[in-house]
């Protein structure tokens, strides 16, 4: 084996940049065989390599079996515990009978990326991002700091740069990840809290504090007011337009009769794509009665706000630079792997104050700017910037924007064709990537159930004031327009097929 020399990482022999990286991969794969090596202790021979060529090999047929059946065999709840073996015990299993296993539950697991999944506000599969994400796996860095993460925290840092210079924002703006949509907004509103009142951070809530966010926004922000001592009672549900957009005229009302009840407004929520129809608040109106009255503003980006990326789109989010923090969810529009979540602030003393704490064990080299355990909510980070940064990387800003329009052109084609075909009642709004209607008048709630259990399609219902309907959301920059197409066709087959759902 080459010996490596003393005080040094690189072996004397090894003079050229090529020979050198030749030896480190090598040196890393043995190493790490040796490290990870014994997955069964007892007979010590599976090694990393094993495991990676057992890894290839699930994934090839796992893909070349969603090629063949798109939506995986229906595994009710109710059996699931007779149709998998999923029993733990004292004794380990052999390497071949843990693939089998594996095999069997990842066989049976929904398919999130194929042509029949339309079910929620994620899906595909962007190979660069799984790339990224499968490394960030293997080298397993706590985003912390810059001691444990090293280039990785720049990594993160170039991410949300690139996303604070697309809003327009300066120097003083900044931003980090967390593990979802619903966790990025909770930073937005304990920031809003804190930024109201800062001693709230050390005394608890002790001010009537008050939320505002529109009817069709997210769970989220009521789970989140929970969490923050403001209380769920404190969250004003404000009525939405017929586009399901925020009526900005009964925030206003809300506000003012709040004031004069002396509550404490903190916090408007505006959302950027609600989870049903896909509605974008109006940021400049919110934003100039945030500024009347001093109120925090947030954008639940967390479904749409990846429109930032599409200059046809962008207009969606026109006023984005006059918010406070903004939340973008990467793995929903963008496509990478769950889950990819962004806040943005307009100023990192928001997210300081909110979220720093010292830990002399923890925080031992660097400064706060490499150390962004310093402005997160958690402690041991994953790495979640890895994966947007290689598909941004591989596809650049412009393939970006191909992902998000892609999605509104097959929004477009789904919409032309609820609209053309009578059988179709349609629910949709325009602009957005859900698609939304019922078809010959089935309950939308039987007629996605019933797809899901025959395993023909998994695509799930939403309501709107008094309507609800099958919400086909096109989320999915893979498929292309034949795969909306083929939808309409297996989900009206299915109908002719099961006559019975016409008359329930
Ligand atoms: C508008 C909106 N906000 C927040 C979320 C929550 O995001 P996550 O699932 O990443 O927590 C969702 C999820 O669908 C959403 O639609």
């Amino acid at each position: 084996m080459t010996t490596l020399q003393p005080g040094s990482n690189k072996p004397a022999a090894l003079s050229n940049a090529s020979q050198y990286l030749k030896f480190m991969s090598s040196a890393c794969l043995a190493d790490a065989g040796r490290l990870f090596g014994c997955t069964n202790y007892k007979t010590g021979t599976q090694t990393m390599e094993n495991t990676l060529e057992v890894f290839d090999r699930l994934v090839r047929d796992l893909l070349a079996d969603e090629a063949q059946n798109p939506v995986a065999e229906h595994v009710p709840s109710g059996k699931v515990y007779e149709r998998l073996d999923l029993k733990l015990q004292n004794e380990g299993i052999s390497a071949s009978e843990l693939e089998a296993s594996l095999k069997d539950l990842i066989f049976t697991s929904p398919r999130t990326a194929t042509n029949g999944f339309f079910n929620q506000l994620f899906g595909g599969r962007q190979d660069k991002a799984i790339l990224g994400d499968l490394l960030s796996v293997i080298l397993n860095n706590s985003m912390a700091t810059y001691k444990a993460a090293g280039p990785q925290i720049a990594v993160e840092k170039a991410v949300l740069r690139e996303v604070c210079d697309m809003i327009s924002w300066g120097p003083e703006s900044d931003g980090t990840l967390a593990p979802g949509g619903s966790m990025t907004n909770f930073m937005g509103m304990l920031m809003a809290r804190d930024a109201f009142n800062e001693t709230t951070r050390f005394a608890g809530v002790h001010q009537k504090m008050t939320v505002y966010t529109s009817i069709e926004s997210h769970y989220s922000t009521p789970k989140n007011a929970a969490f923050s001592g403001i209380g769920r009672d404190n969250v004003r549900m404000i009525a939405t337009d017929t586009k399901g957009r925020m009526d900005n005229a009964a925030l206003r009302k809300a506000i003012q009769d709040d004031i004069a009840n002396g509550f404490h407004p903190v916090l408007i929520n505006c959302t950027a794509g609600t989870t049903v129809l896909g509605a974008f608040d109006n940021l400049v109106e919110a934003a100039a009665i945030a500024k009347e009255f001093n109120i925090w503003l947030h954008v639940d980006g967390a479904y749409g706000g990846s429109v930032l990326f599409s200059d046809t789109y962008r207009h969606l989010v026109e006023g984005v630079e006059l918010v406070d923090s903004f939340t973008i969810n990467a793995h929903k529009m963008l496509g990478t792997p769950l889950s990819c979540s962004l806040i943005v602030v307009k100023n990192k003393k928001n997210l300081h104050n909110s979220f720093s704490n010292d830990a002399s064990y923890l925080y031992q080299t660097d400064h706060d700017g490499f150390n962004p355990g310093k402005t997160s909510i958690q402690c041991g980070r994953r790495n979640d910037a890895l994966k947007l940064w290689a598909l941004w990387k591989s596809v650049g800003t412009n393939g970006l924007q191909d992902i998000v329009n892609t999605q509104f052109d097959l929004a477009d084609t789904g919409r032309d064709y609820v609209r053309n075909h009578p059988d179709y009642t349609d629910y949709s709004v325009d602009d957005t990537v859900a698609v939304c209607f019922n078809y010959k008048g089935i309950p939308a709630t039987d007629l996605c159930t019933a797809l899901y259990e025959h395993s023909e399609l998994l695509v799930g219902y939403g309501s709107f004031r008094e309507d609800t309907f099958v919400r086909l959301v096109t989320i999915n920059a893979t498929n292309e327009t034949q795969d909306i197409l083929n939808f309409f066709k297996t989900l009206e087959t299915f109908v002719a097929e099961n006559p019975e759902l016409l008359s329930a």
